[in-house]
């Protein structure tokens, strides 16, 4: 059956710098289906070549891999089309309805809408497809995507399901996280479940601590006002640093399918200890850079976190009693994403010479996101000469060396999946709710005129001096160590 993906917001930033180049490359790797039609939808009013010129240079500088020549786009962008219309103007809607039929020649078709509008656009999209019956798989499967932010806590994310479910049913909606299309993302899975040496040591016997970094160079940019708005918790922990969580500490599904897999996803997220407001204020640090203030659209005193730092507690018989430090910020010493795997010390210390700070580093599993991907594992060797003297090396696996050639971006294979009908890298409406509730109440505390003034960190800090204080008075270490990959 042909596909359509049709996508809302056609002009914005989203469709230029990522989905048209990463259907350009599924296209260019004979991934793309055949017969794919992209219908761009938008009020800017443009003809389909306009819009098709317009791409072609976003898509060169945007597309990974080779460079975009004349021959491959001008076949590519055959399968583009552009129809100009008013979220808030039913007429447009059923233009675009008749425009879709006329591209499809009314034959069955799966028909995908991505949802790449500003967040307060999706309800009256949403809205807009029902009331003209666009939801409705007479004429083949209708699916939606909705990109992040899916509400900004819990009462808006209920409110955007329970929308969403007025005119689609749940197997149709596909709410993305574009860290879960990441290679080593899904290589968790693989880690996990498709090897026996793992998952004998992946709990409380054997792991003391796991930290969750993602850290990031970059600043908040042009969305100073988006950010000032929304600060670290909901841009980066309600959606991508929870997924990295769940993907670590889930049960193995009994099988690999949307539901399996999803429903022990979100059994992770049920056993997180809930805490009360005095408890979460304990249990995170928030920073904010120096000059964070200075951005364009940022409140003059605001104390919006661009740095965070939580634990939360997984009280299942796997986990019970090992933290789980969850960190994340913006302007920091490195672009780095990475779950460290802290092992426990040996029951029995033979060796005591060459202790470090008076204790010895335990083993670790590094496995690093970005931004190259692969997997460390630190272990004791004995350094060569007199006396037992030891020292931290690895071993280590690296997806570049390993499998030459690009490695596909996130949101190939995103799309792809959607395309198939095959949600088991996207959230689910209960995952969504649960993990504003987990976030929520840090959100609350966080924001409380009660908090003391934010602690502030140079750019190129591993955040502000309390993090490490904070943890270090929990008896462990950030493995503030820059790509161990490269
Ligand atoms: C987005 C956030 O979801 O993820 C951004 O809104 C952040 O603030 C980005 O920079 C990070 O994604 P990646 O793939 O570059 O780690």
């Amino acid at each position: 059956m042909p596909h359509t993906i049709v996508i809302f917001g056609a002009s914005g930033d989203l469709t230029s710098r990522k989905l048209v180049p990463a259907l350009f490359n599924l296209w260019r790797s004979g991934a793309l289906p055949p017969e794919t039609k992209i219908v761009g939808f938008s009020r800017t009013p443009l003809a389909d070549d306009a819009w098709r010129a317009m791409l072609r240079e976003s898509t060169a500088k945007h597309a990974e891999g080779a460079p975009v020549d004349d021959a491959s786009w001008a076949e590519f962008a055959r399968s583009i089309h552009y129809q100009p219309g008013d979220i808030g103007r039913s007429d447009d809607f059923q233009r675009l309805e008749e425009r879709l039929r006329q591209l499809e020649s009314d034959a069955p078709t799966t028909r995908v809408y991505y949802l790449a509008t500003a967040p307060q656009f999706y309800e009256p999209v949403v809205a807009a497809l029902g009331s003209h019956g666009m939801a409705a798989e007479a004429d083949g499967p209708r699916r939606i995507v909705v990109e992040k932010p899916f509400g900004t806590d819990l009462a808006t994310a209920r409110a955007l399901n329970e929308h969403l479910h007025g005119v689609f049913r749940e197997s149709q909606v596909f709410r993305i996280d574009h860290y879960l299309g990441k290679e080593s993302v899904q290589n968790i899975l693989a880690l996990r479940f498709a090897n026996t040496i793992f998952e004998p040591v992946w709990n409380r016997r054997y792991i003391d601590h796991v930290q969750i970094t993602v850290a990031e160079e970059v600043a908040v940019g042009r969305r100073g006002s988006y950010y000032d708005a929304s600060g670290v918790l909901r841009d980066m922990f309600q959606n991508h640093l929870l997924q990295l969580l769940m993907v670590t500490a889930m049960e193995a599904p009994v099988r690999f399918n949307a539901s399996a897999v999803r429903n022990e996803k979100v059994k992770v997220l049920e056993a997180i200890r809930p805490l009360d407001l005095g408890e979460v204020a304990a249990a995170g640090i928030r920073g904010q850079y120096r000059g964070y203030l200075d951005e364009p659209g940022v409140a003059p005193q605001s104390q919006t976190a661009t740095f965070g730092a939580i634990r939360l507690e997984v009280d299942n018989w796997r986990w019970q009693g090992v933290p789980f430090y969850l960190r994340s910020g913006k302007l920091m010493s490195c672009r780095t994403t990475q779950i460290v795997i802290g092992f426990r010390e040996p029951p029995l210390e033979l060796f005591a010479e060459g202790r470090h700070r008076g204790h010895r580093e335990a083993n670790r599993l590094v496995i690093q996101i970005q931004p190259a991907e692969g997997i460390q594992l630190h272990f004791h060797t004995k350094v060569p000469g007199a006396g037992m003297k030891l020292r931290l090396t690895d071993l280590e696996f690296s997806y570049s060396r390993e499998f030459m050639g690009r490695l596909p971006e996130a949101y190939e294979p995103l799309l792809l999946d959607v395309m198939t009908g095959d949600a088991s890298l996207f959230a689910r409406a209960d995952e969504v709710e649960k993990s504003w509730e987990i976030i929520d109440p840090f959100v609350r505390a966080w924001s409380s005129v009660d908090m003391p003034p934010i602690d502030l960190y140079d750019a190129g800090e591993w955040g502000p001096a309390s993090s490490a204080e904070w943890l270090a008075a929990q008896g462990r270490t950030w493995f503030d160590t820059c790509p161990v990959l490269t």
